[in-house]
């Protein structure tokens, strides 16, 4: 059987991994830790690393891994940007799971719209207390209005309906657009010029980092909601603090934050949380932070476990490594992974 050093064990990341591990030939020893330089070595003697968004698959750590001999890192998420693939080209094979259900995530991104919009997480305070004062609810209605969606893959499509779903009008950027959409595509600036809401579904890349800035916030209509589970440094959250102190932005849902990754997934309430933006960010009445959960059902952790698992399997017995990502993949998002042998 292949050992597998897995990282960042939460208990649901255990649930479907050890139902499905013995039909895939595999033994996984469960670690706590985050994956960096300091605990690379619990890998030594397995042959393969399974790690989450947070791990950090840097240079120095590919160079450990290689000399113990492993040769192959599986991904359970979508998202890469944790991964130096620069460094990994021609020593680690690095496989992802591209889709797990696009629906818990959009779905997750209406859920946080809703929420902030019509103030749930207020009213739940107000009402456990028996406060039934109403005054300061206020939301707006969702149809009629603008939403401009960065990113029309397959999260952001599954979004677009449900936003279609609630007769909102729909607008998207992507550089790389699909044919026949069914919604309109414009620049990066007409979306913040004329969204009421922005939702955020694309990568973190060089490109991506800070779209949302001072500048394109101080373009964006006033009153305007931002959405964001996608990754936290898509947005400038320092601006966006600003943003919304002065009232410029309504409010704001978000999943991510920039500077998650000491503390997302850990509990922290008997602590005093050093991050003083972040602080204020949840301080403030028009922001819910959720921590890194919108792919948190049951269909996404069995789907999860079960390419995760299927990846590795593949890799082990010399076959098609589909969900394989490269340095070149990377350059080329579009790369249509149409060889039969790994990357490298
Ligand atoms: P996808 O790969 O299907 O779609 C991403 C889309 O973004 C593509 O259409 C691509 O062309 C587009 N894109 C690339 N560069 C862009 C740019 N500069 N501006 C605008 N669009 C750009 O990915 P999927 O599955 O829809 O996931 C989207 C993101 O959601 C992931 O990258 C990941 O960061 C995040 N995510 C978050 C989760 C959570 O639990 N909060 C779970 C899963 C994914």
């Amino acid at each position: 059987m292949k050992k597998i050093t897995f990282y960042d064990t939460k208990p649901y990341d255990k649930v479907w991994m050890d139902k499905l591990k013995g039909e895939h030939g595999l033994d996984i020893k469960y670690f706590e830790s985050k994956l960096h330089a300091d605990t690379v070595s619990l890998a030594r003697g397995s042959d393969a690393v399974c790690v989450f968004v947070n791990d950090t698959v840097d240079a120095e750590v590919i160079d450990k891994l290689y000399e113990y001999g492993i040769r192959i890192l599986a991904l359970r998420c979508a998202g890469f940007n944790n991964v130096d693939f620069k460094a990994a080209f021609g020593k680690l094979h690095v496989v992802r799971v591209p889709a797990y259900s696009p629906y818990a995530v959009a779905e997750h991104a209406m859920a946080l719209l809703l929420a902030i919009n019509r103030k749930v997480h207020r009213a739940y305070n107000r009402t456990r207390d028996f406060n039934f004062n109403i005054n300061g609810l206020m939301g707006f209605d969702l149809h009629g209005k603008t939403v401009g969606v960065v990113g029309t893959g397959k999260i952001g499509r599954v979004f677009i309906d449900i936003c279609k779903g609630f007769g909102m009008h729909v607008i998207a950027y992507d550089p790389f657009p699909v044919k026949d959409a069914g919604f309109e595509y414009v620049s990066c600036e007409e979306l913040m010029r004329c969204s009421d809401v922005i939702s955020l579904h694309c990568p973190l890349t060089p490109k991506t980092k800070h779209i949302i800035n001072k500048k394109s916030l101080a373009a964006a209509k006033p009153g305007v909601t931002i959405i964001n589970t996608s990754r936290g440094a898509l947005i400038d959250t320092s601006a966006l603090l600003n943003a919304l102190k002065d009232g410029h932005v309504r409010g704001a849902g978000l999943d991510v934050y920039e500077e998650e990754s000491e503390l997302f997934f850990e509990d922290f309430s008997g602590t005093i949380v050093q991050d003083d933006i972040l602080a204020r960010l949840v301080s403030l009445p028009n922001v819910i932070l959720t921590s890194h959960q919108a792919f948190l059902t049951d269909e996404a952790l069995e789907k999860i476990a079960y390419t995760t698992l299927e990846n590795l399997r593949r890799y082990f017995d010399g076959g098609r490594l589909e969900n394989e990502i490269c340095y070149q993949c990377e350059k080329q998002p579009n790369c249509p992974k149409d060889h039969v042998k790994p990357c490298f």
